[in-house]
């Protein structure tokens, strides 16, 4: 089926795409600096070390495995991070992804898949986030994406890349066989800080916020599993193969859970009490974050059958207790 080129390969869902991947033949060829990366996480293909703002490691790899498209992964992607040092997010998310697009387009290589995120939506709460809706960033991480976002069509309408735009909402879960995982340092997602609470590797969770405009008070996020993600990108570099063009697509399930509908399906899942101290809002926190889902549905024929809070959790929790990378 030919090589793929992962960048990012080595974070949470670049390597549960490679795993996918290798399941539907193809050879995904990891393309990591693991600044964020493990290289235990790469297991289903080669691994070629390098930064993509690296042009010339960059030609070596595209001239070496001669891969049929790129599925492109690698990025920051701490909003609280990007606005206390946006220029990192702009160097990596932005600059990094210039030098790809133009290795890309030297190679010959015009087939991508792209990771962006709701994010690039900003703030527009009590909203259906549809692929219509306007993209209107409020952090610096939102902005480098959106930003790449629209290089992608410039370089599309100049050099004939084609391109899937995928827009993640809140990602978790882990893959069922318990290879990989969710692994951060430091980590600040709400799944796996919960499922740490209840393991004792931290003395408690803290809820940010609770007084916003939402049935109980916390925020609502639009949870996706992993590996439903993963099964996205495989119908996305489908999509391109058979010629579609160049297209954006939401992945998220339309259903928003608040923060404690999240620990309360953790506890019924574990059967263990999380224990909780509430603290103030988070800075860039948005009230509501729900994904209106339904072209990836009808374009892609794409079910994100795994998405319940019981399962995603429930592979979480059992990555959790497997064990975690280590550098
Ligand atoms: N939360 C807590 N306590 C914590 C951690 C998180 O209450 O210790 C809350 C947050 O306030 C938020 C929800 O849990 O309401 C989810 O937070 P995450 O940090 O898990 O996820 P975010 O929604 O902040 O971020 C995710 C991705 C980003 C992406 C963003 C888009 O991680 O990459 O969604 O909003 F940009």
């Amino acid at each position: 089926m030919g090589n793929v080129l992962v960048t990012g390969g080595a974070g949470y869902i670049g390597s549960h795409a490679c795993k996918v991947l290798k399941a539907a033949g193809y050879t995904p060829v990891t393309y990591d600096n693991l600044c964020t990366g493990w290289r235990e996480a790469v297991r289903f293909g080669p691994f070629e070390q390098g930064c993509l703002t690296d042009r010339a490691r960059l030609d070596q790899v595209f001239a070496a495995y001669r891969p049929r498209a790129v599925m492109h992964f690698a990025a920051l992607s701490q909003v609280g991070e990007s606005m206390r040092a946006p220029g990192l997010y702009w160097h990596n998310n932005l600059a990094g992804s210039l030098c790809l697009l133009e290795a890309a387009v030297a190679a010959g290589c015009l087939d991508l898949v792209f990771s962006s995120t709701c994010a690039t939506y900003g703030d527009q709460d009590n909203v259906l986030l549809d692929e219509t809706c306007a993209q209107r960033p409020v952090n610096a991480y939102g902005a480098s994406k959106r930003a790449t976002e629209d290089m992608l069509r410039d370089f599309g309408a100049a050099h004939g890349l084609r391109h899937v735009i995928f827009r993640y909402f809140n990602v978790a879960g882990a893959d069922p066989e318990a290879e990989l995982g969710e692994f951060h340092q430091p980590e600040t997602h709400l799944v796996p800080l919960v499922l740490d609470a209840i393991a004792g590797r931290r003395e408690a969770l803290t809820i940010f916020g609770t007084d916003y405009d939402t049935p109980d008070g916390t925020c609502i996020r639009d949870y996706v599993h992993v590996m439903d993600l993963a099964e996205a990108h495989l119908r996305g570099l489908r999509w391109l193969e058979a010629g579609r063009g160049s297209r954006g697509f939401n992945l998220g399930t339309g259903h928003g859970f608040s923060v404690r509908e999240v620990i309360a399906a953790a506890e019924a899942v574990t059967g263990a009490r999380v224990p909780v101290v509430f603290g103030p809002r988070r800075p860039g926190d948005c009230t509501r974050l729900v994904s209106g889902s339904a072209r990836a549905r009808e374009e892609l024929g794409w079910t994100p059958a795994r998405s319940t809070l019981r399962e995603m959790i429930a592979d979480a929790w059992r990555w959790h207790e497997a064990g975690h990378y280590t550098r």
